[in-house]
């Protein structure tokens, strides 16, 4: 297997970054737009308020992240929130069952740093969230394992009604888990080769920026959904994001790991030619997959591919598909309800 050398690695970041600085330039602009042109959207709550502070040097409460959870309430009804001061932390973080309505309060992507290393055990996240109602705003999450040890999982989320603004997820293979539950993420940025996306959650990622690097061998996909019901609506949505391939290589949209599987990519831009769409298996019925894309732009649209009508995006806006109209608000993020 031919590996990827340090200098084509730093390559694809710094490709990642340019394009991340431009995925910011365009929501800027797409956010005017949206303010000044009247249209469904809402309001964050009041603010949540940090109750205590981690910080590398000892300045705060706690010197660990995983010490702030531990020391967190069990079952609050409110949101309680950490502060996490500048600093790249070593450490792999788990919110338990118990621990709902945590908040973890950066300062910034690639300045509140969660890292770990997890090539000597299979699927360890960095961060592994399992409490209800979990929110975070401004950190960067990384898994630095070995490429090819297993899935290098900067995030695993089994929780219900989470929200992440302003964050960044690194690592290679299944970066990040959406596991259950309702789930958004706006204004971040993912890297990733292979299933970047995976699990069984209903998650919108919104105005976000999915950046593919070149797998060893083969294709990668963004999104491995794997298993709606026809009980359980669950499904991907990417909303106003923007997607880019490392130059030289194509990525799936998406990976059908199930009968009912849902992925969607809908106003969006995608910056690279992609691979398009690959069915897991061919006795998949192909009528209970839904694999849609409605009015994206870029030199990775093709015109007929996929193509919803606007009855059936509708459907999987933030209001319609995670209900995010009774829950967002209160977790005190921005979100678009509707349609961009
Ligand atoms: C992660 O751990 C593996 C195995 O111990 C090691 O080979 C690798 O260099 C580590 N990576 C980083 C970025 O620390
Ligand atoms: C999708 O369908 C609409 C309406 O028929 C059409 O205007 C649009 O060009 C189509 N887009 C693609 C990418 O095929």
């Amino acid at each position: 297997m031919p590996s990827i050398t340090n200098m084509s690695r730093e390559t694809i970041h710094n490709v990642g970054i340019t394009i991340a600085a431009i995925t910011i330039v365009v929501n800027v602009v797409v956010l005017t737009l949206t303010l000044t042109v009247l249209r469904p959207r809402l309001y964050p709550g009041p603010k949540i308020h940090p109750s205590v502070v981690v910080a590398l040097d000892g300045s705060g409460d706690f010197t660990t992240i995983s010490a702030a959870v531990a020391a967190a309430p069990s079952h609050s009804g409110k949101y309680f929130g950490i502060a996490i001061r500048p600093g790249v932390y070593h450490e792999r973080v788990q919110v338990p069952t118990g621990k709902i309505r945590l908040a973890f309060l950066g300062s910034g992507i690639g300045v509140t740093v969660i890292s770990f290393n997890s090539s000597s055990s299979e699927d360890m996240a960095t961060l592994d969230i399992k409490g209800d109602g979990f929110v975070a705003r401004d950190v960067s999450f990384e898994n630095t394992g070995v490429p090819g040890t297993g899935y290098t999982v900067a995030l695993a989320n089994d929780a219900d009604k989470t929200a992440f603004l302003h964050c960044s997820f690194k690592g290679y293979s299944g970066v990040v888990k959406a596991g259950r539950g309702s789930q958004f993420y706006s204004n971040s940025n993912i890297y990733g080769a292979v299933d970047v996306v995976w699990g069984t959650a209903a998650a919108v990622f919104q105005k976000s920026a999915v950046y593919a690097e070149k797998p060893f061998a083969g294709l990668g996909a963004i999104a491995f959904q794997q298993g709606s019901t026809p009980i359980f609506d669950g499904g991907f949505v990417f909303h106003g994001c923007s997607v880019a391939a490392a130059p030289g290589s194509r990525v799936f949209l998406g990976r059908p790991g199930g009968a009912y599987s849902r992925i969607v990519f809908m106003e969006s831009y995608l910056l690279s030619p992609t691979a398009g769409w690959l069915p897991e298996s061919s006795s998949l019925p192909p009528k209970t997959l839904y694999l849609g894309e409605y009015n994206n732009g870029g030199p990775g649209v093709e015109p007929g591919r996929r193509n919803m009508t606007t009855a059936e995006a509708a459907q999987f806006t933030v209001a319609s598909f995670i209900d995010g109209d009774k829950w967002l608000p209160d977790a005190s993020l921005e979100y678009v309800s509707g349609f961009l």
